[in-house]
């Protein structure tokens, strides 16, 4: 069993006047991919390196299915770590690369062989395994890479931004090799990236985090369904969630004069300022005597299939910006206004001071 689990596991750098990740909880299943993800800073690649043993763990406990590595030299804990710099020894060949951890814990030299051939062609790198790196694309040296923690058959894979030096086609194309790969090897795998797209296409799970905390831990869709908190509403999701500023009153939400139509749970907790938040593809545009939002459209930019309209609207005298996904076939233009509406089950509710969700 490859489980992970870490128990309120903190790391504190010396010198800093508070803790990186002040005490992180977090469960992850046997075979399960799941995702780091947060802005620059928020502490991703700290809680990784205190689960491969590269940064101490100064309170806490984290353990590897019943083993408790907390305070185990990073040799010992069976992981293996991919990075976003691949580091590959420029005068080995490609097999030497891939073969050489297995080489220094003495696996004798048929075993080595065989694993390495069975990792090149599962990476499909078994035409270039006697090549030098720098003969290599950069995304043939991310296969590399992967290929030396694949040969290690480790009970758990830890991975930091391993496509961040490729460029956008080969991101995407690698990212579903090692989606693929990762299914099929059933290894255990902590994965770490700043782009919420790369989050959601590749995890089983996804962990948020900010400011050294958990936001939210969930499914792809869970997350984009239902944001507990206005930090992830506004994280996940590209273009983002429209969040706009309301006043709620008797159960009803108001942004000037549009009534935002909202679930009956919100509608029962909400109070004071609250915050509305909508997808662009859950507007639906209506005709003026309708009772929709208003909004000066600024920008279209047309896709093909749909087109995504930019717009502000009035918010207390303030313009908000607004995103609405519209069909190619809804002909809206620069200088138009417009009116949208939209379904209470696609309104997420938040308590604007506290940043919690308030709808089901
Ligand atoms: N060796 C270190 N000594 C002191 N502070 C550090 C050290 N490494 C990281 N930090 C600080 O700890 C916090 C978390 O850093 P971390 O590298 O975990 O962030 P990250 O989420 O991986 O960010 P990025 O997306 O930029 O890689 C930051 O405030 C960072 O400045
Ligand atoms: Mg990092």
């Amino acid at each position: 069993m490859a489980t992970v689990t870490f128990e309120k596991a903190q790391r504190w750098y010396p010198g800093a006047d508070k803790p990186a990740v002040p005490g992180i909880s977090l469960e992850i299943g046997d075979g399960e991919f799941m995702v780091l993800v947060g802005p620059s800073g928020c502490g991703k690649s700290t809680t990784l390196r205190m689960l491969a043993g590269l940064e101490e763990v100064n309170q806490g406990k984290i353990y590897i299915g019943d083993r408790d590595i907390t305070d185990m030299p990073p040799k010992d804990r069976d992981i293996a770590m991919v990075f976003q710099n691949y580091a590959l020894y420029p005068h080995m060949s490609v097999a030497d690369n891939m073969g050489f951890a297995l080489k220094m814990a003495k696996v004798p030299v048929e075993e080595r062989k065989k694993r390495v051939q069975e990792a090149a062609r599962i990476l499909q790198l078994e035409d270039y395994l006697e090549r030098k790196p720098k003969a290599l694309s950069g995304g043939q040296r991310q296969r590399v890479a992967m290929g030396r923690a694949i040969v290690r058959q480790p009970q758990v894979f830890c991975m930091d931004e391993p496509l961040s030096n490729l460029d956008a086609k080969m991101r995407v194309a690698t990212r579903t090799d090692i989606a693929k790969l990762q299914a099929d090897l059933g290894v255990t795998t902590v994965y770490v990236t700043h782009d919420q797209v790369e989050a959601m296409t590749m995890g089983d799970r996804v962990a948020v985090m900010n400011l050294g905390e958990l936001m939210q831990v969930d499914t792809p869709l869970g997350l984009y369904d239902k944001p507990k908190n206005l930090f992830v509403a506004g994280f996940i999701g590209s273009p983002q969630m429209n969040l706009l500023e309301a006043k709620a009153a008797d159960g009803q939400a108001k942004i000037g004069g549009y009534l935002v139509p909202v679930d009956p749970a919100a509608s029962k907790k909400m109070q004071g300022n609250i915050t509305v938040g909508v997808r662009p593809e859950s507007w639906r545009i209506v005709s003026a005597n309708e009772g929709g939002l208003p909004i000066n459209v600024t920008v279209v930019e047309e896709l093909g299939a749909d087109s995504f309209v930019y717009g502000t609207c009035d918010v207390e005298g303030t313009p908000s910006n607004v995103i609405v996904r519209v069909s190619a076939r809804d002909s809206v233009h620069k200088g138009d206004v417009i009116y949208v509406t939209t379904d209470p089950k696609d309104v997420h509710v938040f308590d604007t001071e506290t940043g919690s969700r308030l709808s089901d």
